[in-house]
């Protein structure tokens, strides 16, 4: 029997790839740049699967193809919003997903932004490896503490319940939380989280906000001008999730005119854009998408991706279908 082929379209870590080497007619995008608009086009036509990643936009143009071979999308990530869901049912194309499996991995890298912000780490470290450093100093960098401040988690899935464990029991913060759906008390007492309804009220009350939710048309620019204003001069803004959550050039604004202490950032709007003005701040630390980067992460994301591809063809139900 011929084996399904498949598209990667990046490089997978080692054991992911050899996995999908071994199993399907396996072509690996190796050129080190994503792939164009025509080529994913050529691609709908000449595989039987193709796995995309967060840098692959799948919009209705290429997922609109007239006469498609590809019956899967599995993407290479938890995040969606690059795939044009609906395109790809009204196409009868399946769309699967990693949940789960790099949920610590990003609450991680959540956990280390609000360090690093709070602390001061990116300046300190700048000033250091360019020769400013002058020696210890009474009052030099002085940062904040995290121990016993409010930490607000604007979404309470997965990652979101993960950072509320790490910063509660490691650095001794207390939990509250807005979402569309309150959790069950079971769930909150797990963390002692205290659910605030409005986005507004979380906002001014807590000490370091952290997001949690996807990106898309609902979400789209929920961090404005308006809820920054409403935050401490003291808040620390983190994100993890989508840069397209934020408002940046807001969140710029705000950072510049100090009513906003610092923020940590691992997403971006137009990524590998960064908004040119906090590329000039000492108060933001800026990290290149790194929430789910590491060895055992993204090769779990690839088994992960490669488990719905499995299923897909042997005709069992995709764990992780979205569509
Ligand atoms: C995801 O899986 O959505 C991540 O953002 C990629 O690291």
């Amino acid at each position: 029997m011929t084996r399904p082929k498949v598209l990667l379209t990046r490089p997978w870590p080692d054991q992911a790839q050899a996995y999908m080497q071994a199993h399907y007619d396996t072509t690996v995008n190796m050129s080190g740049r994503g792939l164009s608009k025509d080529e994913l086009i050529a691609a709908m036509i000449n595989y039987d699967a193709i796995c995309p990643a967060v840098t692959d936009r799948m919009d209705s143009e290429i997922l609109s193809v007239a006469s498609p071979r590809v019956k899967i999308l599995g993407n290479f990530g938890v995040g969606y919003e690059h795939i044009d869901l609906l395109s790809a049912k009204a196409a009868g194309i399946v769309v699967s997903n990693t949940p789960d499996v790099l949920t610590e991995a990003t609450a991680d890298i959540a956990l280390m932004l609000m360090l690093m912000a709070s602390r001061r780490a990116g300046e300190g470290e700048r000033q250091l490896r360019s020769g400013g450093w002058k020696g210890w100093g009474t009052t030099a960098l002085m940062g904040q503490s995290l121990e016993g401040k409010a930490l607000g988690l604007v979404g309470f899935g997965r990652i979101a319940q993960a950072t509320a464990r790490k910063a509660k029991n490691a650095l001794g913060m207390r939990i509250f939380y807005s979402s569309r759906r309150r959790v069950a008390v079971e769930i909150e007492s797990e963390f002692d989280a205290v659910y605030i309804e409005s986005l507004e009220e979380l906002a001014s009350s807590c000490d370091v906000m952290s997001l949690h939710i996807p990106g898309g048309d609902e979400t789209f620019q929920l961090v404005d001008a308006r809820l920054l204003a409403l935050m401490k001069p003291t808040a620390i803004l983190i994100n993890t999730a989508r840069g397209s959550v934020v408002d940046e050039r807001a969140l710029a604004d705000a950072l510049m005119s100090k009513n906003l202490w610092a923020a940590g950032l691992d997403v971006y709007a137009h990524e590998p854009q960064v908004y040119p003005a906090l590329l000039d701040l000492e108060s933001v630390v800026l990290l290149p998408h790194l929430g789910s980067a590491t060895v055992e992460t993204r090769n779990a994301m690839g088994l992960r991706a490669a488990a719905n591809i499995d299923q897909f063809f042997a005709g069992e139900p995709v764990r992780d279908r979205l569509v």
